[in-house]
């Protein structure tokens, strides 16, 4: 698919068809190409733990999520994304930030990442869901993700079974000046 029909194409989807399996296989394509994205000095901090199996989607759903999130990612797959913190924007001998932004570079770095996912995922003919509502502590819990990681998002990965309206866009002269 052309750049800018994946662009235009890519909807948030909140209606997954659980009949139908994403795959290991699917999911290491989407990672592969998620972490071409450029990092704060070449880091790659940002990190993913997809959940597959039945009994632990079950979990989650009911656990980690609010219920009208649970509901729109029944029959997908759940990909929790972090990064490792106070590394990306940190001088890494002193262990200071290097500017105000401080961990923000760790969710510029992993926002940047995670566009590449959804719109691999888009290519490959799947569907996603970014949800940032999302209990974190539970997530940690459930999933054993290490404390030096920060809980970021969690993606619904699967195949739509809906298709939504265009969302609207800004026009670009509100939002971009030349000078
Ligand atoms: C950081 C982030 C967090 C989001 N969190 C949620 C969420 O918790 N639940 C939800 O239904 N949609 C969530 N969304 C989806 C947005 O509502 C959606 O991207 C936006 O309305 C534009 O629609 P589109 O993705 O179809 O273009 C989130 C999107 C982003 C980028």
């Amino acid at each position: 698919m052309k750049f800018e029909d994946l662009l235009n194409e890519r909807r948030s989807i909140r209606n997954f068809d659980g009949d139908k399996v994403v795959t290991k296989e699917q999911v290491v394509q989407i990672v592969e190409s998620a972490v071409k994205a450029p990092s704060w000095k070449n880091l790659q901090t940002s990190r993913y733990y997809c959940v597959l199996s039945d009994e632990m989607l079950k979990n989650f759903l009911s656990d980690c999520l609010p219920s009208y999130n649970a509901k729109s990612a029944r029959g997908a797959a759940l990909v929790v994304t972090t990064f490792i913190s106070n590394c990306s924007g940190y001088d890494l001998k002193t262990g200071n930030p290097e500017n105000e932004c401080g961990n923000g570079w760790g969710y510029y770095d992993l926002g940047l990442q995670n566009e590449n996912f959804i719109l691999k995922a888009k290519e490959l003919g799947l569907d996603t869901l970014i949800m940032g509502l999302r209990d974190s502590d539970k997530i940690r819990e459930l999933i054993k993700i290490p404390e030096e990681e920060t809980v970021v998002s969690v993606i619904a990965l699967g195949y739509a079974s809906e298709k939504p309206k265009k969302t609207k866009r800004k026009d670009v002269e509100e939002i971009l000046k030349f000078l």
